[in-house]
């Protein structure tokens, strides 16, 4: 017991000789428990909860009191106005030790606890003094746990919300709102998850949201990329294993799923995960118990897999490289990301949030955009997905002051692949279906494309110099192809 602080009471009783009886029950124990107020009615007592703000530890109130609001009711209206002081509740009646509705009512209501001014011969004191004293003490307690949880409470949920504001989703185009959809509504559940997508496109970014919206979201998120880890390891990284199961295993070791247990095992880069491996990982899913290297018994786990693969797990199955028992327990609700060049108006989204938060971090000024630039940014067909375009914001960065223009984007050193702009392949769109002499392909080609390079560069010699070619040839060319 901590005598050490001082237990503040509001007392709500409105007989002298009641308020008599609990001075003289606490009198040995003035030191550190203290009737700071007495009132004689609810209303009042609501008052002063008011006024003083975290002022009372322990409201001791009389069960029939004057005025109106009283009982339950005023133990509810109490709660409401300090969610952390305790109440004891001293009643008059002559209670039936088994009536266990009264003190049930009284508990529901939000009483801590209550106990009974004995009718008869005992004046002075409330009745069993000693079971009184100890209830403010452990009131009191109550009340500071119920505090420092209610803090370290938010504290975690802040921190959740630091995660989930770093892991943010950009993105407003139609297929990015139906998986921000999907992430709040899965979430909640515990089915296992396959996301599929290509790389960069934020498959892992997804998987953390998941976790972190989710009910398990104060366990473990345990990410491991399958494709990582040496086959002969991986086993014992996802299961674990005792000590002394193999020469070499000088102590035991817990794999990822124990570390996971309650939480969420992020398994990336499934695919690449060998067949024995697989084989049991199957059995965690059927019987959620794993079998640890040298034990016998087996160790409960409650984990929910989130897996992720960029390639086509139905293919992986059919070419016998994937368990197709396994496919299905892991599939049970698909999420596919689709590639960043199919959502175009996030792109400009993505390439504004990544400028603010990296000039931010740099020190820098937000630069801004020309349109010429943003056509480009829009062309382009990412085939690194949000990843590169990351990469891309970050040199563009380094690499201009002011405004971003056409020129920067374009250079080579800032979007590596810019030849592949889009439909570049788009043969049939280009004839209209017709196949044509090479010769007379390449001419089109041609045509295409040093119009596309002019329109990007600031000058006929800054095209001639992008295509690699003398300024006289830039020239001479142009007039053959018929461009001014
Ligand atoms: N919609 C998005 N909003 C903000 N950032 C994103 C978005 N999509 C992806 N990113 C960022 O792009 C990077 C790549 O994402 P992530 O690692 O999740 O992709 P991935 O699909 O797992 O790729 P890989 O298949 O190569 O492992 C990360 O830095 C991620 O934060
Ligand atoms: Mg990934």
């Amino acid at each position: 017991m901590n005598t050490s602080s001082t237990i503040n009471i509001l007392l709500v009783e409105d007989e002298d000789f009641d308020v008599r009886r609990v001075r003289n029950t606490i009198r040995y124990f003035e030191s550190n428990i203290k009737i700071r107020d007495v009132v004689s009615n609810g209303l009042a007592a609501l008052d002063l909860l008011k006024e003083n703000v975290d002022g009372y530890d322990v409201v001791v109130l009389d069960y029939q009191i004057s005025g109106g609001l009283m009982g339950e009711a005023l133990i509810r209206k109490i709660k409401e106005q300090d969610r952390f002081v305790q109440i004891i509740v001293i009643t008059k009646m002559t209670i039936n030790v088994t009536d266990y509705d009264f003190a049930q009512s009284l508990m529901q209501a939000g009483a801590f606890w209550y106990c009974t001014k004995y009718p008869g011969n005992i004046e002075d004191y409330i009745y069993q003094p000693t079971d009184f004293i100890l209830s403010l003490y452990n009131a009191y307690e109550k009340k500071k746990l119920e505090k420092l949880r209610s803090r370290s409470d938010s504290k975690l949920n802040q921190n959740i919300l630091n995660i989930l504001e770093s892991k943010r989703i950009i993105g407003e185009s139609k297929p990015m709102l139906q998986l921000k959809e999907f992430i709040e509504k899965y979430s909640q559940s515990d089915a296992n998850i396959l996301i599929t997508g290509a790389s960069g496109t934020g498959k892992e970014l997804v998987a953390w949201n998941i976790h972190y919206k989710s009910k398990r979201k104060l366990e473990n998120f345990v990410p491991i990329n399958c494709g990582s880890i040496p086959h002969e390891l991986i086993e014992s990284e996802l299961f674990g294993y005792e000590k002394g199961a193999f020469t070499g295993a000088s102590n035991k070791k817990a794999g990822l799923f124990e570390i996971a247990n309650n939480g969420t095992i992020f398994l990336d880069e499934v695919s690449e995960l060998p067949l024995t491996a697989q084989v049991k990982l199957l059995r965690v899913i059927q019987e959620g118990e794993l079998e640890k290297l040298g034990r016998t018994k087996k160790v409960d786990v409650n984990v929910r897999i989130i897996a992720a693969t960029n390639k086509n797990l139905a293919v992986e199955v059919n070419s016998g490289k994937f368990r197709e028992d396994l496919y299905y327990r892991l599939n049970v609700i698909p999420i596919d990301i689709v590639p960043l060049r199919q959502r175009g108006e996030d792109i400009l989204m993505l390439v504004d949030h990544f400028i603010k938060l990296y000039s931010f971090d740099m020190g820098l000024d937000v630069p801004a955009i020309d349109d010429e630039a943003k056509e480009i940014l829009l062309a382009y067909k990412w085939p690194g997905n949000v990843r590169e375009l990351k990469n891309v914001v970050q040199r563009l960065i380094l690499n201009t002051s002011g405004i971003i223009t056409a020129k920067d984007v374009s250079n080579p050193f800032i979007l590596r692949n810019h030849t592949i702009i889009k439909d570049e392949t788009n043969f049939e769109e280009m004839n209209f279906g017709q196949v044509l002499p090479l010769r007379d392909m390449e001419r089109i080609f041609r045509t295409k494309y040093f119009k596309y390079v002019r329109s990007i560069s600031s000058s006929d010699s800054s095209a001639a110099e992008k295509l690699g070619l003398a300024p006289s040839n830039f020239y001479r060319m142009c007039k053959e192809l018929g461009i001014k």
